[in-house]
């Protein structure tokens, strides 16, 4: 950060459950001084009427790769200035699409539609990205993975298409850290797995979460907020879970 310059975050998807929990955890940050919030809704009220919106920058967009780099050039005047990244794009079902039980269920539009939101978006994030981090400010950048990714933790199968793509997800950080370890030293990647928690994402799976094991947004944000406060600068990317414990590849 240069001198004068201001301490920002960057949410993008910060509509969701998760998405909005973390944007709220930045925004009740001190150290932070604007927080820029990406999504394909509009600025809630309630932000707007809190007040919040001073600090809150709130850009809307639809994701098409050329919408994304409109929304980099917005923040391109603050490059060198993130200190904080959660990227939060995440699609287990929708209206048309279940999570698969058995190999009969894939289905092609369902596949590309749950790979897109959930890897082809962040990684061309992290593409966009790269240059607007690139400073002497220490960056972490977390984006929201989860455990059922883990190719070596998959012994109960099912649900192709959201495994598939956080394992995709967690192979996009995996190589781009190893470019940005060699060309953009100050940023530290993250594959963060929130644990179960209640959002729109987890409700139709609820039934069967243990007692205690089901996490409010905000429990989450606040643990986040933790690990990316403690992790180590080390120029490699971390998959991690809520309570900042490794889960292997
Ligand atoms: N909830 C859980 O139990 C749980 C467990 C493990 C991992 N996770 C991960 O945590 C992350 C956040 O999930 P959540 O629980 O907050 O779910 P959610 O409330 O359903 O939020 C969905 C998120 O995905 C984005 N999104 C939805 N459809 C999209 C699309 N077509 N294209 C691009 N972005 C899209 C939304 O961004 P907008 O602001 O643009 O709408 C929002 O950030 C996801 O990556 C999810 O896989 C959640």
């Amino acid at each position: 950060m240069t001198i004068g310059q201001k301490n920002s975050a960057l949410v993008l998807g910060s509509s969701g459950g998760l998405g909005a929990a973390i944007l709220m955890e930045l925004v009740n940050d001190p150290s932070i001084d604007r927080v820029f919030a990406v999504s394909r809704s509009q600025c809630p009220q309630q932000l707007i009427d809190g007040g919040e919106r001073g600090k809150v920058v709130w850009l809307q967009t639809e994701y098409s790769e050329s919408a994304m780099v409109e929304v980099t050039k917005s923040l391109a005047p603050h490059s060198g200035g993130f200190s904080r990244v959660c990227i939060c794009h995440g699609v287990l079902h929708t209206d048309t699409l279940k999570p698969e039980k058995r190999l009969e269920d894939l289905n092609e539009a369902s596949l590309q539609s749950v790979f897109h939101s959930n890897a082809v978006i962040p990684g061309i994030w992290l593409k966009l990205l790269f240059p607007i981090l690139k400073g002497s400010t220490d960056c972490i950048v977390a984006a929201l993975s989860a455990r059922v990714g883990s190719i070596s933790d998959n012994n109960l199968g099912g649900w192709y298409a959201y495994r598939a793509s956080k394992a995709a997800l967690n192979m996009i950080l995996k190589t781009a850290a190893i470019e940005y370890g060699r060309r953009v030293k100050n940023v530290k990647l993250i594959a963060f797995h929130p644990g179960t928690t209640d959002t729109d994402l987890s409700k139709p799976f609820q039934a069967t979460v243990p007692t205690g094991k089901l996490f409010t947004p905000s429990f989450v944000a606040e643990q986040l907020a933790i690990i990316m406060d403690t992790v180590k600068m080390d120029g490699t990317v971390s998959f991690l879970d809520w309570n900042g414990q490794s889960i292997d590849w």
